[in-house]
């Protein structure tokens, strides 16, 4: 199947979307574009603000807005947040986008990736590394279910999984291959 030529991560907080992301951007020429950025840059607040005045609900209405706008564009890497499997109407918009991949690591990983940075509200409870494991279990299927390719990133160095993924992609777009 050839793939409209965007992009898509997704994947859980911390599997190293936004990073890896940049780097198959700047690999395949396209443009770099992050979702909770752009919502940011739409409403002119911070997610963690989001979160806290107007709720998840709220959040999750944009976050759908936000790939709605993006279904328009072409030669994109979108990297989207954790959540954005969470509906429906989300995953068939994702597949509809572009070649989706999904960015997994282990749960101990993760957990070490994402206790760095304090900022992420769905982990601010007086348990996060059970809320990190009860969010992985329910979303994992959801991830399996979307994506049209998957690469482990716990044991890799990034610089692999970057060149996996933008061979992954080429191969969906059905580029000519160089050697
Ligand atoms: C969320 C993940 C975050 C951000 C929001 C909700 C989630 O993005 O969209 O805090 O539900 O997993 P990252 O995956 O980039 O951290």
């Amino acid at each position: 199947m050839q793939h409209r030529e965007n992009l898509v991560l997704i994947g859980f907080m911390g599997s190293g979307k936004s990073s890896v992301g940049r780097l198959a951007a700047k690999a395949l020429g396209f443009q770099f574009v992050d979702t909770d950025q752009l919502i940011t840059e739409r409403t002119g607040k911070q997610i963690s603000e989001i979160f806290e005045t107007e709720g998840e609900e709220s959040f999750r209405a944009k976050e759908t807005k936000a790939l709605e706008e993006l279904s328009t564009r072409f030669h994109c890497v979108i990297s989207t947040g954790g959540g954005a499997v969470l509906s429906p109407k989300n995953r068939s918009l994702l597949r509809e986008i572009g070649f989706v991949a999904c960015l997994s690591a282990s749960e101990e990983v993760l957990f070490e990736r994402v206790s760095r940075n304090t900022k992420r509200p769905l982990l601010q409870t007086t348990n996060p590394r059970e809320t990190l494991s009860k969010l992985i279990e329910a979303r994992g299927p959801l991830y399996a279910e979307t994506a049209h390719w998957e690469i482990d990133t716990s044991a890799i160095p990034q610089t692999t999984a970057v060149e996996q993924l933008v061979e992954a992609a080429k191969e969906a777009f059905a580029w000519p291959q160089t050697c």
